[in-house]
């Protein structure tokens, strides 16, 4: 059996992790948060391919890109969350399940945090958890696709 893989995908200014409202998202920056979803993934027997980009298209690419070779995506698009019709129609056109993360509690937040356009897609949200928010999130990533191999 192939090695299920996952594309983890973070948007703008995530980049800036660890010099970011370090409040709000705290210390860590992205480059340790993917070093450990890679040691995390060979635990789990998953692969794991990280990206991150500032730009829209950018991201709507990658997800194009992903479609017929990736089989679970975890995403965490900032700001571009509550903005983004492309993002989700990419998504929904290449039908490969999701998880939506956010590193803080964006409902305790402004307003406009609130809406998300990716929600009502996603396998699931991951919200208000800080880093850890992705750790489970590739836990249960690799629970799904294992349920799924076993069916
Ligand atoms: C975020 C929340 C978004 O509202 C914000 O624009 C971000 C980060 C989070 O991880 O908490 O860039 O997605």
């Amino acid at each position: 059996m192939n090695t299920p893989k996952v594309l983890v995908i973070n948007g703008p200014n995530l980049n800036f992790l660890g010099i970011r409202e370090p409040n709000v998202y705290g210390h860590d920056n992205l480059a340790s948060i993917e070093a450990n979803l890679t040691a995390q993934s060979h635990d789990l027997g998953v692969s794991v391919e990280c990206f991150q980009s500032n730009s829209e298209g950018a991201i709507v690419d990658k997800i194009q890109q992903a479609y017929g070779n990736t089989d679970f995506i975890l995403i965490n698009a900032g700001a571009y969350t509550h903005t983004s019709v492309a993002i989700l129609d990419a998504l929904s056109a290449v039908s490969i399940p999701f998880i939506e993360i956010h590193i803080s509690n964006v409902h305790a937040r402004e307003e406009f945090r609130h809406h998300s356009f990716l929600s009502a897609k996603a396998l699931g949200v991951i919200v208000g958890f800080g880093v850890d928010g992705y750790t489970y999130a590739l836990d249960k990533a690799a629970r799904y696709l294992k349920a799924k191999a076993e069916h």
